[in-house]
């Protein structure tokens, strides 16, 4: 991730602490976080603890002139930056923002700007509600300013609706969004992740290694190029990413072949990351298993489970399908085939123990016309390079 310098707008609001945790977390990614205060952030928390946590000289004053210069922090501060975002933004400075009204060191930062504004409001529920804000909200995105919507949470004031701010890491995992190219702007996808569990009996079951660090890569991958991501998912040893459109846990093969073809329909993409299992226990055991004394291990009788991929390709109006092909031994070579056999334009292949559980990959992208390898890199890496190959193929 390239370093960016980011410009971090504080106004007054009780989600202001969060932003002390969204400095350090912006830090460690390896930006430049320059914060400036609305004097009622400044109730909220002290600027002390931003300067200590940036690093840098944090202004709250319009005319401040401990900034280099010409003394102008209010041009300046905007000119180093590659985003200006202002979290939390009460309902007062986006009001402001919206009717370009520039009264404060905020509002005015933001009327004297070059760069993208992102805002992450955090208000009252009836305020997030009023149609005055909701019109500035509708505003403010036509003139081409990102709002990160607010969550629905308990709220400080006690009162329970839409209107808290996003948690820290989430804001900051969905930042660096801003600059992702929008190579799937408008497209829905959907995605399967991780591995899939056939219950035995109630306690024991049939699992793989698959951590779902691919599949939850990718969907961070397609969310950050613009799509509307769905994310189904069995056992994961990663956390689900922010920012997505749905997630839905579906632990067997059955479960998870129900919950994608209730939501195909419509969808542009489907990319088959789980690891799915290709059997179930047919005789599975309401009970737990006991031994019963005569030293013979009890018998597990399988059957095969649906192949949910091809099942998704031959639909009638069948989204793009994206496979994968995890081997143990000659990977191009039965990738090549696993892809003509499920029936699906592009497939990636990658070898077992190079992977699983692993956080980087080398895969080879093979589609009709072409082969590419791409590098040893990270899973999120390895994601981008397929999201942005798949920007250049789907029709
Ligand atoms: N897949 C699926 N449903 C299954 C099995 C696999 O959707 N029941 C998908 C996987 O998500 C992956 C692709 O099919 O995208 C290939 O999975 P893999 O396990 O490598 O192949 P199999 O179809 O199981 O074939 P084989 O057992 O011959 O390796």
């Amino acid at each position: 991730m390239t370093a960016k310098h980011i410009l971090l707008g504080i106004s007054g609001g009780i989600a202001a602490y969060k932003s002390c945790e969204l400095v350090r977390l912006l830090k460690k990614q390896g930006h430049t976080v320059s914060v400036a205060m609305s004097r009622a952030a400044a109730e909220f928390v002290s600027p002390l603890t931003f300067q200590a946590l940036s690093g840098q000289p944090v202004l709250t004053d319009t005319h401040d002139n401990r900034h280099e210069g010409n003394g102008m922090a209010h041009i300046n501060l905007s000119r180093r930056a590659d985003l200006m975002l202002i979290a939390p933004a009460s309902a007062n400075t986006l009001a402001k923002i919206a009717h370009g009204i520039a009264d404060n060191l905020l509002t005015n930062l933001a009327a004297a700007r070059n760069c993208p504004l992102a805002v992450a409001p955090a208000m009252n529920v009836e305020m997030w509600h009023n149609p005055a804000n909701q019109r500035n909200i509708a505003r403010l995105q036509q003139d081409g300013i990102t709002v990160i919507q607010p969550q629905y949470g308990e709220q400080a004031c006690g009162e329970t609706g839409v209107g808290r701010m996003p948690e820290a890491a989430e804001l900051a995992e969905l930042i660096p969004d801003l600059w992702t190219p929008k190579t799937l702007a408008g497209k829905r996808v959907l995605l399967t992740a991780g591995a899939t569990f056939e219950a035995i009996d109630p306690v024991r079951g049939i699992t793989n290694l698959s951590s779902g660090q691919m599949g939850v890569a990718l969907a961070r991958a397609c969310r950050a190029a613009g799509a509307e991501v769905t994310l189904i998912h069995g056992q994961l040893q990663v956390a689900l990413p922010a920012g997505l459109a749905e997630t839905v846990r579906a632990d067997s093969a059955d479960d998870m072949f129900a919950a994608v073809h209730q939501r195909i329909a419509g969808c542009d993409v489907f990319i088959s990351v789980a690891a799915v299992a290709d059997y179930k226990v047919g005789n599975r055991s309401a009970q737990k298993l006991k031994k019963d004394g005569s030293g013979r291990p009890p018998v597990i009788e399988l059957t095969e489970n649906p192949d949910i991929l091809a099942s998704v390709a031959a639909l009638p109006h069948a989204p793009y399908c994206v496979g994968f092909a995890a081997e143990s031994e000659r990977v191009v070579e039965y990738a090549r085939a696993k892809r003509l056999k499920k029936g699906i334009p592009l497939i990636i292949a990658n070898q077992v123990a190079q992977t699983m559980g692993k956080t980087v990959n080398q895969v080879t992208l093979i589609s009709e016309h072409r082969e590419t390898a791409l590098p040893e890199m990270s899973k999120s890496d390895t994601a981008a390079a397929i999201v942005a190959e798949l920007g250049k193929l789907l029709p």
